[in-house]
């Protein structure tokens, strides 16, 4: 059954001057994407790219799923989101940065060309970095991250950023993965008022036999770090011997622009690729339809560079469009829950877009805050993710945005490049907690997996794209095999593959498209995907471990948390439980990171299987959840640990 949800138009002042004012306008650029798809998406490149040489083919599919679109067109990614301004928005604040201590940066587009251009100098003629090459950042959010990202745009890098809260090995795999010769890192940053350091984390990444052969290090906090003559420069040190401009390399539509690494059921995180022209139209396009950003509008995502959403929605896409973008070092809740409400009334904030996991922190601890500012300069507030909870919406709603501002609940993953499905803030008259309906352009739906049909409102399906899209997925690095079967080996429409995200959607009696979740052994920590291979991988690796399978639990605050369920080894009985799951944890965290500790670790005596070995992770997530175990367990090959785990897990 599907419930029936309020319905809130949109804010009838804002769709006056929205691009998309109604949903005729949205049904009729759907329809035209229909009835002509190339047209469609040619007139959208030839309109928004400043071309260096034009295309001559709008999308191949000759050799799908590996596609090309608007071939023979050459481009730079950072001159498109630069050099194109200079001419009516060279004063125009392209950053405007706030440190965690309250410090601000204001980067004018003219300030950003000079910045980027001397980053690019650096690159190229200190380090020898040339068009191809892979360039690791691992960075805080402070504006170098971005002028790095663009430096590598500018020469034809291709850039890998690693989130800072991944630890040495984590980092370590991503370089050799990508063959990276260049890491781009900093002493360190500022949190909740106090320095914490990076720069140690690439030592011990690149310690022992690594292709990286130049560390640039930027001095943010001043923390004394250890130098290795030869390897390790400061970026403070050589950008003041740059020259200010710099040419940028001319790029094939389809050369990549970035790698950045994700989670998936298999243990080891694939190298998601993301090519040029494609890429940057529809992150331009989404910034110009879901966001409605106008030209003196200030739009603040608080997403970090090292996920797909700083990527597309704090760098490329802003900056495509020539918006003015905020860049914040801290944490949501410090000084108190009251920060990002005292930076909306201080920059006058228009666009707001963060994660369902910071709007429950936000709103649990300090349900009052909003109040206390002026918020009226917000018109739209994004939500990106994870599926958000009815309470979170309703205050985000409420007590952010007035009840007069537009909530586009976005879904979108970090291969699809973009936003897919989201309201459109003039047009949609939303729901709490439903993505909507697919952009213009997309061709998304859900597919009944056996049959490859849509399927009727209320039946659960598969959320897929029917036809590929200029900013989708080019390819996992060094691994085209693993590309095609982990996106276009479950669903067939028509006898064909199509692509499938690995969540699960439902139509409501309206179409509306409500996602559900991942199909797939990935869990959803705070909006970050993980892969429970991954964590069972680190877990393996403590020497007491024989067995371990992890599932996901429904967590308060981060959507879902990690929950392991460990068998060690026979002759290891567990001496300390305290002392044993820190020591889980602990290879976790050198293994992965912080953001992969185990929220539950139960030491089991064995765990549930068929009699084919096979796990059975749906009971395990029961038992996690606290369920009562209805279905037949007869036919595992020890039903009596069942009801053992069960018991452990009450107690
Ligand atoms: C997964 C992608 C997209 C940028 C941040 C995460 C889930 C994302 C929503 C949403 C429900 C959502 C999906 C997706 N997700 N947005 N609005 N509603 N679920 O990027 O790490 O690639 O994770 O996040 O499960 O597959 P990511």
């Amino acid at each position: 059954m599907t419930e029936v949800k309020p319905v809130f138009k949109p804010n009838k002042e804002f769709a006056k001057t929205a691009r998309i004012k109604n949903m005729c306008e949205y049904q009729a650029l759907q329809d035209a994407a229909m009835e002509d798809y190339e047209g469609f998406w040619g007139s959208y490149a030839k309109e928004k790219i400043d071309w260096i040489e034009p295309f001559t083919n709008v999308l191949d599919e000759s050799n799908t799923p590996f596609v090309k679109w608007f071939e023979g067109g050459k481009l730079n990614v950072a001159a498109q989101c630069i050099d194109r301004h200079l001419s009516s928005r060279k004063n125009k604040a392209a950053i405007i940065f706030e440190g965690d201590r309250g410090d601000k940066q204001i980067i004018t587009y003219l300030e950003l060309y000079y910045n980027v251009n001397r980053f690019s100098n650096l690159l190229k003629n200190e380090f020898g970095v040339k068009k191809g090459d892979r360039v690791v950042i691992y960075m805080p959010m402070i504006p170098e991250a971005a002028y790095a990202m663009l430096a590598c745009a500018r020469i034809g890098a291709i850039h890998s950023i690693v989130f800072g809260g991944f630890s040495a090995e984590a980092l370590r795999d991503r370089i050799a993965d990508a063959d990276a010769k260049v890491v781009i890192t900093a002493d360190g940053a500022f949190r909740k008022d106090k320095p914490y350091m990076l720069k140690p984390v690439v030592d011990e990444a690149l310690n022992g036999e690594t292709p990286v052969q130049k560390v640039l290090v930027v001095e943010r906090n001043g923390e004394d770090v250890t130098w290795t003559a030869g390897r390790d420069y400061s970026y403070n040190e050589l950008i003041k011997h740059q020259a200010p401009t710099c040419d940028a390399e001319v790029m094939d539509a389809e050369d990549p622009l970035f790698l950045l690494y994700t989670s998936g059921s298999t243990g080891k995180p694939k190298g998601v690729q993301h090519n040029s022209a494609g890429y940057i139209l529809w992150a331009q396009m989404t910034m110009e339809w879901v966001f409605d950003v106008k030209e003196n509008d200030t739009y603040w995502c608080t997403a970090d560079v090292g996920w797909i959403t700083g990527h597309t929605y704090i760098v490329y896409g802003p900056l495509a469009m020539g918006a003015t973008t905020v860049m914040f070092e801290g944490v949501p809740t410090y000084p108190d829950a009251g920060r990002p409400w005292k930076m909306v009334e201080e920059y006058k904030i228009n666009q707001f877009y963060t994660a369902p996991t910071a709007i429950r922190v936000l709103h649990k601890s300090g349900e009052d805050e909003p109040a206390k500012y002026d918020l009226s300069s917000l018109k739209v507030l994004g939500t990106v993710g994870e599926p958000i909870d009815p309470p979170a919406w309703k205050w985000y709603y409420e007590a952010v945005g007035g009840s007069k501002c537009a909530i586009v609940d976005t879904y979108w993953q970090t291969e699809t490049g973009g936003h897919i499905v989201s309201p459109l803030p003039g047009a949609t008259p939303i729901k709490p907690a439903c993505a909507t309906f697919p952009l213009p352009g997309i061709m998304a739906e859900i597919l009944d997996p056996q049959t490859g049909e849509k399927v009727e409102a209320g039946e659960g399906g598969y959320m897929c794209v029917t036809r590929p899209w200029p900013s989708m997925i080019r390819g996992i690095w060094g691994d085209p095999e693993r590309f095609v079967k982990s996106y276009f080996g479950d669903v067939k429409k028509d006898g064909k593959p199509v692509y499938f995200t690995g969540d699960g959607a439902i139509y409501d009696t309206e179409g509306y498209i409500t996602i559900t979740g991942r199909t797939d052994d990935v869990i959803n920590v705070s909006g970050h995907r993980m892969g429970t291979a991954e964590v069972e991988a680190a877990i393996k690796k403590h020497p007491n471990v024989a067995e371990v399978a992890v599932v996901g639990k429904p967590h308060e605050i981060k959507g879902e948390g990690i929950f392991a369920y460990v068998v060690l080894k026979s002759d290891k009985g567990v001496a300390d439980e305290v002392e044993e799951v820190k020591a889980i944890n602990n290879v976790i965290k050198k293994e992965i990171g912080n953001i992969a500790l185990c929220d539950d670790i139960v030491f089991a005596p064995g765990l549930p299987k068929t009699r084919s070995g096979k796990i059975m992770r749906r009971i395990l997530r029961s038992i996690a959840k606290g369920e009562t175990i209805t279905q037949d367990i007869s036919t595992l090959e020890d039903p009596s640990v069942v009801e053992k785990i069960e018991k452990m897990v009450k107690a």
